[in-house]
């Protein structure tokens, strides 16, 4: 998704600021890029198609400036364009923006009806030239962000430069995310303060409907009436923040074999003293039923958990697509939470999702890895992940996390509704505590996803199969090896293939499976017979001691449903990015795809 960064100094050279903070923002995904500063007292404007290196080789070197804005475009409406890119400059007005303004269409036509004219297909530029329109009514910065909220409908975060006022950057804030970094007589706006660490990690977050006049020694923030506002001074934890890749070739591994400790690091305060711990979770027996709601991944997370609310503690649980939930009937109702999950804590449709039960007054509860994120501001309660920062587009640590994290939710109330007996539950417990030696052999394992990954990556088509909560774990398998080896793979319910698909299976498709319930493995071996009688090559993940040569076997140890999903996923993580390492492709930043879907 687009990257905001902005700079105000009395005495730093804001360039270096802009394009470090530009390529800290780069893993959110781009296809242009911009920056205006300040030169000769005039704002000067470069902007590059393709990398932040492109648009960095494009600014003089030696040029010097106290005040400036930049941007990492993800193309929404228009192409990828250096008209398109931003910053967009009208008159007295430069900005770059986050988000999208659904109503521009009826705004540039007000603006054209009022001589305005326009260079670009974005919306962004109508949101600039709205500003100006609006500054040259009022001369007042107040009036004129004021009217500009009154007006948008959608989803912005801006940074504004303004022609006569060189002295301060104004940033405005709805739905998209904004920081204010503090450092000394420099104030640094982006939207990530992981983007900026290497300056500051104090800031101030932007709530909704608030905006801000930073100068290099001073940052006020109002509210829309104009009220100044007190707010809190955060600071960020750096060592949960290591944003470097270490010895690892890309975040992906990195994220990959920091499990050994996320995982742990997330469930531990609700495990550590045992039964104890668990108890200080949300009690959900006062719910009927429970609903889940997320995006890619994290909706696969939420599949895990459906899995065990209704297998293991007998309570009905719904899982949405985020994107798809605020268009059906999700059966609303105050006995119903609904559970939110987010890495980002910012995905527009989860968001949006969030806001329809919230308008509802229906009860909400977050699992979110991102500290103040907007989701976690927005829901009734948050329960953190502490997978770290995720840096890799492709999501691995914070699905782990999740589901640890879930599962464990989920063991609280089986103990509370009495599905779960307390030596069960602390044998859980127990589990989750040895994970680091449950999951090493499977990290270490790089021989055998290699030696797949040689033998799967120039085909076509995949298949991921799987019954019951191998199924949903056959989801996240498949998304982990298309998103960033561009290899078709689809996730296919075991039992389904022979109602249609098995037409698709040919010589050598390889099919990845996964079989850890016993009441159900004769049945999906025998779905691997039929598309291996029909050409396929079986690679297939089981919790016993399965032998058949005509397969390639990846053995894990048999734990519990609440550990098993964690030891399933490792391999199909890995074999993934050994895929994408053999196709050479950009592994941390695949191609189309953005960290955080700041836009529906
Ligand atoms: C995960 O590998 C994907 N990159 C993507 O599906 C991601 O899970 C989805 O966009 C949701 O993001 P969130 O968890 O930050 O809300």
């Amino acid at each position: 998704m687009c990257g905001i960064v902005g700079a105000v100094s009395k005495d730093k050279n804001i360039l270096s600021i802009l394009i470090t903070g530009l390529k800290n923002l780069e893993y959110r995904g781009y296809d242009s890029a911009g920056v205006a500063y300040l030169k000769n007292n005039k704002i000067n404007i470069i902007k590059s198609i393709g990398k932040v290196s492109k648009l960095e080789n494009k600014i003089v070197k030696n040029d010097k400036s106290n005040i400036g804005i930049a941007h990492t475009r993800w193309a929404t409406h228009g192409k990828a364009t250096s008209v398109n890119a931003h910053p967009h400059r009208v008159k007295h007005i430069t900005i770059v923006h986050n988000g999208i303004i659904e109503n521009y269409e009826e705004i540039k036509e007000m603006l054209k009806n009022n001589n305005y004219s326009f260079k670009s297909s974005t919306d962004t530029e109508v949101g600039c030239a709205l500003l100006n329109y609006y500054y040259e009514k009022f001369y007042d910065v107040d009036k004129t962000i004021k009217a500009f909220m009154d007006k948008v409908i959608g989803s912005y975060a801006i940074t504004m430069i303004i022609d006569n006022d060189l002295d301060n950057l104004y940033v405005l804030k709805k739905e998209s995310p904004l920081v204010i970094g503090i450092s000394d007589n420099t104030n640094i706006v982006a939207s990530d303060i992981r983007a900026i660490l290497k300056y500051t990690n104090k800031y101030y977050i932007l709530n909704d409907f608030e905006y801000a006049k930073v100068s290099a020694d001073e940052v006020i923030i109002k509210s829309i009436k104009g009220e100044i506002l007190n707010k809190e001074l955060h600071t960020l934890d750096l060592k949960d923040n290591d944003n470097s890749k270490g010895h690892y070739k890309h975040y992906m591994l990195k994220e990959i074999m920091e499990q050994k400790t996320t995982i742990l690091k997330t469930v531990l305060p609700f495990i550590e003293e045992g039964i104890d711990s668990l108890m200080t979770l949300p009690d959900l027996t006062k719910y009927k039923e429970i609903s889940i709601v997320g995006c890619g991944t994290a909706y696969h997370a939420g599949l895990v958990a459906k899995y065990l609310f209704e297998e293991v503690t007998n309570t009905r649980c719904s899982v949405y697509l985020a994107s798809e939930y605020r268009y059906q009937n999700n059966f609303l109702s105050k006995d119903t939470l609904t559970i939110f999950i987010s890495q980002s804590g910012e995905t527009a449709d989860t968001i949006a999702a969030l806001k329809l039960v919230k308008s509802k007054d229906c009860p909400t509860l977050g699992i979110i890895n991102v500290e103040n994120s907007t989701i976690s501001y927005l829901v009734d309660t948050c329960l953190y992940t502490k997978a770290g920062s995720e840096i890799a587009v492709a999501s691995t640590k914070a699905y782990t996390a999740q589901i640890s994290l879930l599962s464990i939710l989920v063991l609280s109330h089986g103990l509370r509704n009495k599905t779960i007996s307390k030596d069960k539950a602390i044998d859980i417990i127990d589990e989750f505590k040895s994970i680091e030696k449950l999951i090493t052999p499977l990290l270490n394992n790089k021989d055998m996803y290699l030696s797949i990954a040689k033998k799967i990556y120039k085909e076509e088509d995949i298949f991921y199969i799987g019954r019951g909560l191998d199924y949903y774990l056959s989801m996240e398998g498949a998304l982990k090896l298309k998103e960033i080896s561009y290899i078709h793979s689809e996730s296919y319910a075991a039992g389904e293939l022979k109602h249609g698909t098995i037409s698709l299976i040919k010589k050598n498709t390889p099919v990845i499976a996964s079989a850890t319930n016993s009441n159900l493995n004769a049945k999906t071996i025998s779905n691997l017979k039929e598309v291996l009688a029909r050409g396929a090559v079986i690679y297939l993940i089981c919790d016993d001691n399965y032998k058949d040569d005509t397969f390639t076997i990846i053995n894990i140890p048999k734990v519990s449903d609440f550990i098993k999903p964690i030891l399933v996923i490792i391999p199909y993580q890995l074999i993934a990015y050994y895929t994408a390492l053999l196709k050479g492709n950009d592994i941390d930043k695949p191609k189309n795809l953005a960290k955080s879907v700041t836009v529906e």
